[in-house]
């Protein structure tokens, strides 16, 4: 299937969390801290810490970790 990661159309497998589709194409850094600029990326895997936030489909503060990939779901990640 395709999906959408900072607006480049990428080929995805079904059946797995945006947080691992992410870690297989080596995207450690999701997002970076308000205050200090400090690279965060998956860190707990299962929905606790919040480190893993990105944006899917326009809509901010979504757990990568706990978010099951869809088919043309466009993905925006800070690197
Ligand atoms: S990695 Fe901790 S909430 Fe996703």
């Amino acid at each position: 299937m395709k999906i959408y990661l900072n607006g480049v159309e990428v080929e995805a497998t079904e059946n797995e969390s945006v947080g691992t589709f992410l870690l297989k194409r080596r995207q450690q850094v999701l997002r970076k801290t308000r205050f200090n600029d400090q690279p965060r990326g998956m860190f707990c895997g299962i929905g606790v810490c919040f480190d893993c936030i990105v944006t899917i489909d326009d809509i901010a503060n979504q757990r990568a970790c706990i978010t099951q990939l869809r088919s043309g779901m466009r993905i925006e990640v800070t690197s």
